[in-house]
């Protein structure tokens, strides 16, 4: 399973890349706007530190303009990815990116015939939301199952990125299913690492150690 750290905080970013566990970057206007900084320059800088793809959001309404978006966004550099929501013009987007060879995230993703059609308009990755889904009390991720066993029937190579992680539950339930990434921010990923059964047995194997007899 690939990881991608979710978020557009370059510190974070730097930390994930340190712990070996970073594939890809996924970034939404919410994400680059808490940052403060200018959009442009954070998705260069992303791309500077992590050499898998980097989600980058459109944020025209129409399809002209997302692909006039996207042209300019895959323009900074080879693995950024273009993010663009699920309505009509983000297909028609999705698929003339497609046939310009950019490579597309298409977002905001809430049931599995939306992420169908993300894939039939030849998206690289297509995003489910299973937290935002989890919070209306619709359980986000049966969209991911019922979505993969779409994508499998017809053999699209979309790969899915589960997104809107939550908890490390989240990431067991996708693992299981076969998705094919994670996207998690920095404290879910650091979170998997971490269990207080294997901190309490590295304490207890340590003290044990100084009972060797040396020799
Ligand atoms: O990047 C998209 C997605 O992961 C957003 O998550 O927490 O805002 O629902 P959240």
């Amino acid at each position: 399973m690939k990881f991608f750290l979710d978020t557009a905080d370059v510190s974070e970013i730097r930390e994930g890349v340190a712990m070996g566990l970073v594939d890809g970057v996924t970034t939404n206007p919410s994400l680059v706007a808490k940052t403060g900084r200018p959009f442009r320059k954070v998705i260069e800088e992303i791309c500077g530190l992590v050499p898998g793809p980097v989600s980058a959001e459109t944020v025209s309404e129409d399809a002209a303009g997302m692909l006039a978006e996207a042209r300019e966004l895959a323009a900074i550099a080879p693995q950024v990815t273009v993010k663009i929501p699920m309505t009509l013009e983000g297909l028609k987007a999705t698929k003339a990116c497609t046939q310009a060879g950019i490579k597309t995230n298409v977002t905001l993703v809430f049931q599995p015939l939306q992420g169908l059609l993300a894939a039939k308009a030849g998206a690289t990755f297509v995003s489910p939301f299973v937290g935002r889904l989890d919070d209306v009390g619709t359980p986000g991720m049966d969209m991911v199952a019922d979505l993969k066993e779409m994508l499998d029937n017809y053999g699209y190579p979309t790969e899915i990125i589960v997104a809107s992680i939550r908890h490390t539950i989240h990431v067991h339930q996708a693992a299981m299913l076969g998705a094919h990434i994670c996207t998690v921010p920095l404290k879910i990923l650091r979170g998997l690492v971490q269990h207080p059964l294997t901190d309490s047995g590295i304490r207890k194997f340590l003290e044990d150690s100084k009972k060797i007899p040396k020799g």
